[in-house]
């Protein structure tokens, strides 16, 4: 996920560039670059770091220009360095490129354009772009250049694009990444989304996919990929700029809870080919090795380590490799027994999280591999580690975390596809259902989203009670776990999660018509009909029972107050699915209270301390 800002005015645009990113910086901030357009030469500013930090050295606003681009980055090809942040440029330096996205293609494209001569200088997929427009450039003008140059183009794209020779048109165009225009008084502009240019105008058109707009400081042309002109609607904008920074979402938490279907996809993209799973080259670890691995001991904190639980089931149940999880903050104090068949994981959203990199940095004492999965690239703990995934949440700013542990899920669900397959511990048959499962997860996340409104149902009980508990068995025992942390952090109730079954040795004692009870009890073949048992128990005790069940169960809804349905999958993806409802749950039970989601108190987003 990237920012992207555009603009073609009148007067200079500098200020206007520097607060359009300002705005976007949540969206990627790991590098930051502006291109100025003056007496037909580029003039490029970029570097890594924050855009202050960028700033502070280059010096944004001390720039002139009445037509401009800029970009802030959070990388997924190429890693973070000068050469690789945004715009970028062809061979002869006339087309200028800023974009947000994954060009699938673009090993094919690049191979084609090196045997035409093109010279590339950064690893970015963006770079592309910049040169297959060059090379149609030959036979067209620049509007026909990008059209014909994205119908080449496969994968997701937002871009902003400049042409030297033509200092008063400012192009755009969308596929699957966020891009609205903006038009305002004898200026106009693109971005990545409208509270970054709500200052300057309110008059909004959202393109669509496969849209391209052509700006000029008084003009405005969309068109398709397949040339035709196409009229789009001008909508006013009546949002405050806070609300509209968090994309109309009351706040950051449920922005980004409502992201989960389109993070989950970007964590997928590309991983799944061929009935296989594929990690990208910082995954570091050969196949050999991993055919080789006696145990799995996975590292992390909070959040973090309930996916870890996660993940200790599925590679137990599916990939048959013993694992342990072990909060790293205990982990680097025991004396841990590793040996070098034992591989190392540390789960982290930041990967600067002071107990994980030590843990991580203790393993590493004993000669283990380690292998990081993680949100933010570049972190500490990526740089420590033989080996990274990366799961493409895009930036959290809620501290509550959300989107970055259902990708955690997801990552961890590839894993155990990758080494099941290794391993020959399922076969092709099972393989192939669980890529099929994993591939419907997006669009099954969505529709547990619109189950909103029965969530909020359920928010009412809790929010007058002083303590709760969460149930679950299996894979989504830590599902209850994370459950209960989620309304800790973000309510202030107290709240606790345990594996069903274990409530009868103690915690029953609690039930009585006072405590809500949550159960995740998806449909499964293991113990489903022993979670129907543990619910009679409760509810006998008179407790207020309610439950996440699979669509079509009949029994849960007869015993409980009120069920949220997810949709039927694979008994481990259930754990992704369940846990939506109740970050949901969470949220507006903290809302109601009038709670500071965002920054619920005594919390930080990331522990740098131990
Ligand atoms: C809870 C939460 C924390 C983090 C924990 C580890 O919502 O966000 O429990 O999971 O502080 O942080 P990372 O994953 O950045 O290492």
């Amino acid at each position: 996920m990237c920012g992207i800002v555009g603009v073609v005015s009148s007067q200079n645009v500098n200020e206007k560039l520097f607060k359009g990113l300002a705005n976007l910086e949540y969206r990627g901030y790991d590098s930051v670059g502006m291109c100025f357009l003056t007496n037909n030469k580029f003039n490029i500013k970029k570097g890594v770091g924050k855009l202050e930090e960028v700033h502070k050295k280059l010096d944004f606003l001390n720039s002139s220009g009445s037509i401009g681009i800029g970009h802030c980055r959070w990388s997924t090809h190429g890693g973070v360095t000068k050469k690789n942040a945004h715009p970028h440029v062809d061979c002869g330096n006339r087309i200028s490129v800023v974009h947000n996205g994954i060009i699938e293609n673009y090993s094919e494209l690049k191979d084609e354009l090196i045997k035409k001569g093109h010279k590339f200088y950064s690893q970015t997929d963006t770079e592309v772009i910049a040169h297959l427009i060059e090379d149609n450039l030959r036979n067209n003008g620049i509007e026909e250049a990008v059209r014909v140059s994205l119908n080449k183009i496969e994968g997701s794209y937002a871009l902003g694009i400049l042409f030297a020779d033509e200092p008063d048109k400012l192009i755009g165009a969308r596929n699957e990444s966020p891009l609205i225009v903006g038009l305002g008084d004898k200026e106009n502009f693109i971005a990545s989304d409208v509270p970054s240019i709500l200052s300057y105008t309110n008059k909004i058109i959202y393109l669509e996919d496969k849209e391209i707009v052509v700006l000029t400081k008084n003009s405005h042309k969309v068109i398709g990929l397949d040339g035709k002109e196409i009229i789009k609607k001008i909508n006013t904008i009546n949002w405050s700029a806070e609300a509209a920074e968090k994309g109309g979402y009351g706040h950051f938490m449920m922005k980004e809870i409502h992201e989960q279907p389109v993070a989950i996809a970007n964590t997928l993209n590309e991983r799944l080919r061929n009935g296989n799973v594929q990690f990208e080259k910082e995954f570091g670890l050969s196949d050999d090795y991993l055919r080789k691995v006696k145990r799995i001991v996975i590292v992390a904190c909070g959040t973090s380590w309930h996916a870890g639980l996660v993940g200790e089931f599925m590679l137990e149940e599916l990939a048959r490799i013993p694992t342990e999880v072990e909060y790293a903050s205990e982990f680097r104090y025991r004396h841990p027994i590793l040996d070098k068949d034992t591989l190392v994981i540390a789960i982290s959203q930041s990967g600067e999280t002071a107990d994980t990199i030590s843990a991580l940095k203790e393993a590493k004492k004993y000669g283990v591999k380690t292998l990081a999965i993680c949100n933010v690239m570049g972190s500490s703990i990526t740089r420590i580690s033989d080996g990274v995934i990366y799961t493409r949440a895009g930036p959290e700013i809620g501290v509550a975390s959300t989107k970055a542990f259902t990708t955690q899920l997801a990552v961890l669900y590839l894993l155990t596809i990758k080494l099941s397959k290794l391993r020959k511990t399922l076969n092709e048959k099972q393989i192939r259902d669980m890529i099929s499962g994993i591939r419907k997860i997006p669009l099954q996340l969505q529709s547990v989203l619109d189950e909103d409104t029965e969530i909020l149902k359920c928010a009412e009980f809790f929010s007058n009670k002083p303590n709760s508990i969460y149930l679950g068995r299996g894979v989504n025992f830590p599902i209850a776990l994370e459950g209960a942390l989620k309304l800790k952090e973000v309510s202030y109730i107290h709240a606790e999660g345990y594996p069903a079954a274990e409530m009868k040795h103690g915690p029953i004692a609690l039930i009585d018509k006072n405590m809500p009870v949550f159960f995740i009890a998806p449909h499964d073949i293991f113990t489903y009909k022993k979670v129907l048992g543990n619910i009679e128990e409760v509810k006998a005790r008179g407790g207020m029972i309610f439950a996440v069940a699979t669509e079509g169960d009949k029994e849960i809804p007869k015993k409980a107050k009120r069920t949220i349905f997810i949709p039927k999958t694979l008994y481990t993806l259930s754990s992704i699915l369940a846990s939506v409802p109740l970050q949901l749950l969470a949220y507006h039970i903290a809302e109601k209270l009038g709670r500071d989601v965002d920054r619920p108190r005594s919390l930080a987003k990331t522990v740098t301390v131990e």
